[in-house]
């Protein structure tokens, strides 16, 4: 057993070693994950047309190089919501991420942590907060999601203050479940409604079963205590939006949730320059442009697309984050030189944590480090302070 373990590793060593971009890892995650897993993290709304357009935005946005600019030292580091981070890119917080690898958050943190970038964990973790505030010192932020459930809402708060998170966000782009074909299809659904097909994929990914089923049993660590569902993985994701979380929820709940929470205070999913200036008069100190990956309203416009008029509308009162679409680190330079203070993502680091757990989101982190300096000295900036929109040329009129 100890060998094929031994083998197993130098295996999945071999392979992560191939994987030299987001999309290499997301073909090895592929290979690795029963399909109802692996469809959870890769697919999206409706037709995918926001999801697919998340990237495809920023391929039609070209780059316009300095040269001779001197760049043998580069310094990609940002500041945002008081938190300098050493890269300018940061885990978004996911959900149910033991059912991607088993060591789940417990991954991704400490190499956010390694990478000195910040981590974001869900309200649906599947490691306590508290266990996450006691193993890095990095820079934390806890996603909240507005439940019905009052005593559940401040059991949150109060779980992330004890874990002493910098940051709340608050997630607004969940009102109800997005539509999302491909897990109705797979049967990742509640109750499961698992096909043949699906079966027959958990039957053919024994090393994903054995490691699922010989590792701590699964939990929603943060809800445990107040849902039945806190320690059933056969939870959907859409049911759960759509039955637990307040539709009611408003601005003036979101006003009352920062002065509760009373530190960084970021809202996640803001999409048109009218929310952002509202997220600023109710004194959030950042917002994350988002709109979930595409998983949630399908036909909504890209963050990238959006990003320069929700700049000229806020930059100057709040921290102003990209999230979702990033997947080379040009991506991330035009996010930030359309003024973004930082970009943050979910699958970039997913797809990697699936394929092969610490060492993976190690390597996506590193890849990605890798290719924003080589970027930086390319267009001829040593700070992310040089890059500016003089560098950016859309092909076509927006
Ligand atoms: C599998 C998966 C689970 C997610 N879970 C959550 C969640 O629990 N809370 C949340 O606010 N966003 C969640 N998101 C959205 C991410 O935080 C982020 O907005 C999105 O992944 C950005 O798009 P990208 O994957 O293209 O980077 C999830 C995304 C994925 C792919």
């Amino acid at each position: 057993m100890a060998e094929m373990a031994k083998r197993g590793i130098a295996f999945m060593f071999r392979r992560l070693q191939s994987c030299h971009n987001v999309e290499d890892m997301r073909l090895l995650a592929k290979q690795r994950l029963p399909d109802p897993i692996f469809h959870y993290i890769d697919g999206a709304a409706d037709d995918e047309v926001t999801y697919r357009r998340n990237t495809e935005a920023f391929e039609e946005c070209d780059l316009v190089p300095n040269v001779l600019a001197g760049v043998d030292k580069v310094d990609m580091s940002v500041t945002v919501m008081g938190l300098k981070l050493d890269m300018p890119i940061f885990c978004s917080p996911t959900a149910l991420q033991r059912l991607f690898h088993h060591d789940g958050e417990r991954a991704v943190a400490r190499a956010a942590e390694k990478f000195g970038t910040m981590f974001g964990v869900s309200s649906l973790g599947t490691v306590s907060v508290e266990e996450i505030g006691g193993m890095i010192k990095a820079p934390k932020m806890f996603q909240f999601y507005f439940h019905k459930d009052r005593g559940l809402n401040n059991s949150l708060i109060q779980q992330a203050k004890a874990a002493k998170f910098d940051i709340l966000a608050l997630t607004v782009d969940t009102i109800t479940g997005g539509n999302r074909e491909r897990d109705v299809r797979t049967g990742f659904t509640s109750p499961p409604r698992l096909t043949l097909g699906s079966l027959l994929s958990f039957a053919l990914h024994p090393r994903w079963a054995f490691d699922y089923f010989t590792h701590e049993k699964f939990e929603l660590s943060q809800l445990k205590d107040y849902v039945k569902e806190g320690s059933n993985v056969a939870i959907s994701v859409g049911e759960y939006f759509s039955t637990m979380l307040d539709q009611s929820m408003n601005w003036k709940d979101a006003e009352e949730l920062r002065q509760r929470w009373g530190g960084q205070f970021c809202l996640k999913g803001v999409m048109s320059a009218a929310d952002a200036r509202r997220a600023a008069d109710i004194g959030a100190t950042a917002i994350m442009v988002s709109n979930h990956g595409g998983r949630q309203l399908d036909g909504s416009r890209s963050p990238f697309d959006q990003i320069s008029e929700i700049v000229d509308a806020v930059g100057d009162r709040i921290d102003v984050i990209l999230d979702g679409g990033i997947r080379r680190g040009t991506h991330v330079l035009k996010a930030l030189a359309a003024g973004a203070k930082a970009c943050s993502g979910g699958r970039m680091y997913l797809y990697a944590l699936a394929a092969a757990g610490q060492p993976g989101v190690e390597k996506a982190l590193s890849n990605l480090r890798t290719e924003i300096e080589r970027d930086m000295k390319l267009m001829g900036v040593t700070k992310v302070s040089q890059l500016s929109r003089d560098m950016l040329r859309f092909r076509s009129i927006r």
